[in-house]
């Protein structure tokens, strides 16, 4: 495991060590980069709280993140920066993604829709580079509670949307379906699956093996994307068990978002993708920018990238760790009562969403500590999700009053 905690001090030395590396708007001769530190007025250099906020340091410094930093060239003006990118890049993938060491991509995107998007973007070139296919002939399988980014991807994709049916009851594929559905498709001929690591309103996780099982009797031609945007700084941590990693070798790329459970600022969706893939989405275009580009967003900012750095090495894999199951032990206050009210609902054992069925279920009081429902126009399911934010004693007044 590399995975360590730093103290604040070490974080901060490393922070401030990497924004010298960089090239600084303020003292260097930069003529031809198309932007600078953030505006003075209103966010000066000279405040003097600043040398001991790195974070805030960096945003004022306002390093451009373009591009891909863990293959070829960069931007050499921000070198500094984008090694703190590249070792988060290498720390998720391989601790808690359990790649081989140097064997995957990957940036830090503007969030968890790009992230998905980014990974059927680079399977779809791949099948039209490597066999010719056309748009028509590329589908991609999900569940019916996946993210609706993945609607949105193959919408602007023009790839043929495939949505599998669930389970009422434990949200799982239904098989039977995933296989009717291929084969009703008989025009598609490369397949992309995009799995769930913890959806959105149940906190189900996806199991790969039956999936890819199935699509495996249908088709050879066919990629694995795996949508951890929710579940990837929970699951991994509390299930040791967990199927959902590199060592699968069909398992090609994740998102996994720092905005939700690592609570790191909005614009921190993670890619990752292995080796020898993203360059199926290299924009040679991009010929003023070092290196080129490869992500769909562009310029991006390298105070995100830090952020979720220093939220990870503030913790560190263990710590981090026992942060999730204080959640899932806060989680249990709920189950408990629920099950002893006879409510009925869905919860993954690995997972902070605990979801109840709205039927017999006290819309008013789930409506006053702002449950969130799967539909507002007729809810068939109310959802608590036990971040941080979400403390004991509101959990026990909230049980009270149901
Ligand atoms: C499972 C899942 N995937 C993707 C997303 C999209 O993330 P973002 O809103 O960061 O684009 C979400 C957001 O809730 C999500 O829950």
């Amino acid at each position: 495991m590399t995975w360590k905690k730093l103290s604040h001090k070490e974080i901060s030395e490393r922070v401030f060590g990497a924004l010298d590396k960089n090239h600084n708007y303020m003292n260097t001769k930069v003529l031809g980069v198309p932007a600078s530190y953030l505006d003075q007025e209103q966010f000066y250099f000279d405040a003097p709280f600043l040398k001991d906020a790195p974070f805030l340091s960096a945003m004022i410094a306002n390093p451009n993140h373009i591009g891909i930093h863990t293959i070829g060239e960069s931007e050499p003006f921000f070198a500094g920066t984008q090694e703190i990118e590249k070792e988060l890049i290498e720390l998720l993938a391989t601790d808690v993604f359990k790649a081989k060491p140097n064997s995957i991509d990957g940036y830090v995107a503007s969030g968890g829709t790009e992230a998905n998007f980014q990974g059927i973007w680079v399977y779809r070139n791949l099948f039209k580079a490597e066999y010719g296919a056309k748009n028509e002939e590329i589908g991609v399988l999900f569940s019916e509670d996946a993210h609706y980014s993945v609607n949105k991807s193959c919408n602007i994709l023009s790839l043929n949307p495939v949505c599998i049916k669930v389970d009422e009851n434990t949200r799982e594929w239904n098989l039977e379906d995933l296989d009717a559905k291929m084969k009703a498709h008989p025009q598609i001929k490369y397949w992309i699956a995009f799995i769930t690591m913890s959806t959105t309103m149940f906190g189900s996780v996806d199991d790969p093996d039956p999936i890819i099982d199935k699509i495996k009797k249908n088709t050879e031609h066919f990629k694995v994307h795996v949508d951890a945007a929710y579940g990837g700084f929970i699951y991994p941590f509390t299930n040791e068990e967990n199927k959902l990693t590199f060592e699968n070798p069909y398992i090609e790329s994740f998102s996994v978002d720092g905005h939700k459970m690592l609570q790191s600022p909005y614009g921190t969706g993670i890619f990752l993708c292995r080796k020898d893939l993203i360059h199926y989405t290299q924009t040679e275009d991009a010929s003023y920018v070092h290196g080129t580009d490869f992500t769909f967003c562009g310029s991006r900012s390298g105070a995100n990238a830090i952020a979720v750095w220093m939220i990870m090495m503030t913790y560190g894999y263990e710590g981090w760790k026992f942060n999730c199951q204080r959640l899932l032990d806060r989680r249990d206050r709920i189950a408990t009562r629920y099950d002893e009210l006879g409510i009925d609902y869905f919860c993954n054992p690995h997972m902070n969403i605990i979801t109840a069925k709205a039927e017999g279920f006290n819309a008013d009081i789930a409506k006053k500590y702002h449950l969130v429902a799967d539909n507002y126009k007729d809810p068939k399911w109310w959802k608590i999700v036990v971040m941080t934010h979400v403390q004991k004693h509101v959990i026990d007044e909230f049980l009270l009053e149901l």
